[in-house]
């Protein structure tokens, strides 16, 4: 018998990338499903959906147009809708995408064999996008890894309410695994040849999960066990709140050498009126002495954060607010958006009269900013040896690889594939928008 074949698609964030990478896993082991690049051929569709902006949200129905016409010539071929849409949504896709044949939820995906398999024995669509605490993960296949980095969740959920967000509607309230079940898979992966753990959460620096004499461990301590893992070379995580940015998280990096020279902490305003609206219980101040604190351990820690432009009420001034903390922080990188109106949050019901163009042009300007920032920190760079992780050929070029340097820069050189997967030195020698070259140093001795 041929392998049945599945296609998956997914929208939005790390923590969709690493719910699909299980669903592939769990429908490869449970089902014998193989995976395709192309829908063309397949059996089984899968999309995994992101609603954070109104335009991720509409590229789930575009997709699920699309995947129609496929359906057409192949009328046996199964549709099922995961991720945030899906789990705001529930039965609305039914209404506007009747030719689903299955919801699902964040927290139900390990549910999806059987939500087909109903699917088909009653000929009715099925929805299942209840938050059932964190069964998920054990109902799913140890995780299978080829590369040398891999992602870890440690936690689900936001309970942070912030006044423009659907993530605590979409994926429910904080809830953190329990520590032996992350530092089992962090050694499963790192037995299979994994150098680099990204620990994934939406808020991943409130993580509170249950030690094995019961009591509760925060993420500073779940960032030593990790630590401890033979072959871990190197520790990300992903995405943390200033909020929760603790002094024990900060004084980590005085003592783990293996935690990134690099931090993701989204910031989203400098002005600490729109941070008020926007409910996000820090100012403006209270950041900058997070970042303070934090180079006084890592002087040359390298910040990215995130930005939403144009937050209903925001003025010049506000503005200008954020302009000043971006010069005074000197970010690495930005995933700024401008605001957009997510139904049924409280954000959606103020009054909002700036222009889309003011917020297109605010927008505009203050990512100009961050660039040029990013490409001084580059320049800086030029000359030294970087500790590096070799992930794969490179794009371009024969006989080049790409590596990341431990503040997150991709460096392209030549090498010989047999060091894909190695940590190596690479000396930097250019600087591109948005790479960097350089050669690799050989070891003496
Ligand atoms: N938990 C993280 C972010 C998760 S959502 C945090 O609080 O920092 C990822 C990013 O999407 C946010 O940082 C924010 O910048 C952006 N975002 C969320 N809702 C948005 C909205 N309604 N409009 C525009 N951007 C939004
Ligand atoms: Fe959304 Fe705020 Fe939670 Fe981040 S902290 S996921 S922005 S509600
Ligand atoms: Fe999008 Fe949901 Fe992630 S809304 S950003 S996929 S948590």
């Amino acid at each position: 018998m041929t392998a049945k074949k599945l296609y998956l698609r997914s929208f939005g964030c790390q923590m969709n990338d690493y719910d699909s990478a299980r669903i592939v896993d769990l429908m490869r082991e449970k089902c014998g499903y193989e995976r395709l690049d192309a829908p063309e051929q397949a059996d089984l569709v899968v999309i995994v959906t992101c609603s954070i902006r109104e335009k991720a949200q509409e590229k789930t129905f575009s997709d699920l147009g699309r995947i129609r016409e496929i359906k057409k010539e192949r009328p046996d071929m199964m549709i099922a809708v995961g991720g945030c849409v899906a789990s705001q949504e529930g039965k609305n896709i039914l209404r506007r995408a009747p030719w689903v044949d299955v919801v699902f939820g964040p927290q139900t995906l390990h549910r999806l064999p059987a939500l087909l398999e109903k699917r088909l024995q009653t000929g009715r669509s099925q929805v299942d996008v209840t938050f059932p605490e964190i069964e998920k993960f054990d109902h799913l296949p140890a995780p299978r890894c080829e590369g040398a980095t891999a992602f870890v969740s440690v936690m689900e959920g936001c309970s942070k309410y912030c006044s423009y967000c659907v993530v605590p509607y979409t994926r429910g309230e904080e809830i953190s695994r329990p520590l032996m079940d992350v530092l089992v898979e962090c050694a499963q992966l790192a037995a299979q040849g994994v150098k680099e753990i990204t620990l994934l959460g939406q808020n991943v620096n409130a993580y509170q999960g249950k030690g094995v004499d019961g009591k509760e461990v925060g993420f500073a301590l779940l960032l030593e066990y990790v630590s401890e893992i033979a072959g871990i070379e190197r520790i990300r995580y992903t995405t943390s709140h200033p909020k929760e940015f603790s002094d024990r998280l900060i004084a980590a990096y005085g003592k783990l050498p293996k935690l990134a020279n690099h931090v993701h902490l989204p910031v989203q305003s400098g002005s600490d009126t729109i941070l008020t609206a926007m409910k996000r219980g820090y100012t403006h101040d209270w950041y900058l002495d997070r970042i303070a604190k934090l180079r006084a351990v890592r002087p040359d820690i390298c910040i990215a954060t995130d930005f939403i432009v144009g937050f209903p009420g925001e003025t010049q001034e506000d503005f200008d607010e954020t302009m000043r903390l971006i010069e005074e922080v000197g970010f690495d990188a930005s995933f700024s958006f401008v605001y957009s109106k997510r139904p049924g949050t409280p954000a959606a019901d103020l009054p909002d009269d700036t222009p889309q163009e003011v917020k297109l042009k605010r927008l505009q300007h203050l990512q100009a900013v961050i660039e040029a920032n990013a490409n001084k920190i580059a320049n800086a760079m030029l000359g030294q040896v970087e500790r590096c992780l070799v992930f794969d050929h490179a794009r371009r070029g024969e006989g080049m690889l790409s590596a990341r340097t431990d503040n997150n820069r991709v460096v392209n050189f030549v090498g010989d594939a047999s060091l894909i997967g190695q940590m190596v030195d690479v000396r930097i020698t250019e600087v591109f928008p948005h790479s960097l070259g350089g050669e690799l140093v050989q070891k003496e001795g």
